[in-house]
């Protein structure tokens, strides 16, 4: 008798210590599965070195090392989708993919339909041309003909900064075919992939400014707030202990050719004065060739 009445105060003291120290009932326990864990499915556009690109018909690239490492968090096996550019923001919101790492500047527009992570990268958008044809801001570019990525921020800039709208190309790559066919006098386009571009080739000249800076976050359909934080959380944990600046050093390398980490305009134009005008100056030098 008396066994039973202490053994029966021990889990209600503990009970009420578990009260007192949350304030809050326990959530109940997960319930266990046995089912496998469902994929992560992440879409970009594979034609963006160093964040993706394609190797031995495989998907690689800065944003595939982040997403494998949320995936990894997750517990989730990653499978990653490679589309138009264009399509990627439609297939978040229709559900069709549940992140999206592809480069993607966050933009007002944007976060209208979609949530952000924390940027992971800063960027910006520069103009590739024809070496001896060099153009410096949105007033130098109005009237040419300019190619650009179909959907980019790249895109929106030639329409409402430069005032042209431009030829749309599935890729940056195309985009500077067509202009080394000379059926274009520029491209505008991330500053990365127009240093893969350009960089080691002689006939085309980045230019000397960046047009703006932006930032790169991982997008996801809105009101997912759980998956939202693990983002976060792996992003914050990759962040800070220098992996993503390691992947991002490890793609550049492997595309090969120079980075440095993008300048804001005004850092870029006193670079450029310091170098007394020369092309090419600071932010925008080519690789060493
Ligand atoms: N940063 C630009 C944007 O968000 C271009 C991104 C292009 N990305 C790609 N994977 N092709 O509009």
């Amino acid at each position: 008798m008396k066994k039973s009445a202490s053994y029966l105060l021990v889990p209600f003291s503990a009970v009420l210590a578990l009260c007192i120290g949350c304030g809050k009932p326990e959530p109940p326990p997960e319930p266990v599965s046995n089912e496998p864990p469902k994929p992560l499915v992440m879409v970009t556009e594979a034609g963006f070195p160093p964040y993706e690109y394609m190797e031995n018909g495989e998907v690689v690239g800065v944003d595939i090392d982040i997403c494998r490492a949320i995936a990894d968090q997750l517990g989730r096996p990653l499978v990653v989708v490679s589309t138009n550019f264009e399509a990627i923001i439609p297939m978040l919101v229709q559900g069709d993919a549940d992140i999206a790492a592809a480069g993607l500047t966050v933009t007002e527009e944007r976060k209208e339909l979609l949530d952000f992570s924390l940027s992971y990268a800063t960027s910006g958008i520069v103009f590739i041309s024809r070496k001896g044809e060099e153009y410096k801001d949105a007033a130098s570019a109005k009237g040419k003909r300019i190619g650009v990525q179909t959907g980019t921020t790249s895109d929106q800039f030639c329409v409402e900064e430069v005032g042209v709208v431009p030829t749309r190309f599935d890729t940056p790559r195309q985009a500077a075919e067509a202009l080394k066919a000379g059926k274009l006098d520029l491209i505008i386009v991330d500053i990365d992939p127009a240093r893969n571009i350009a960089g080691n080739d002689d006939t085309l000249v980045i230019s000397s400014e960046l047009l703006c800076m932006e930032e790169f976050a991982i997008a996801l359909k809105k009101g997912q707030p759980n998956l939202l934080a693990s983002i976060n959380g792996a992003l914050e944990s990759m962040l800070n202990g220098g992996k993503v600046y390691a992947s991002l050093a490890k793609h550049v390398a492997h595309c090969a050719y120079d980075f440095k980490p993008a300048s804001t305009p005004s850092e870029a134009s006193a670079e450029a004065a310091k170098a007394d005008g020369a092309a090419g100056a600071g932010e925008t030098e080519k690789a060493s060739e």
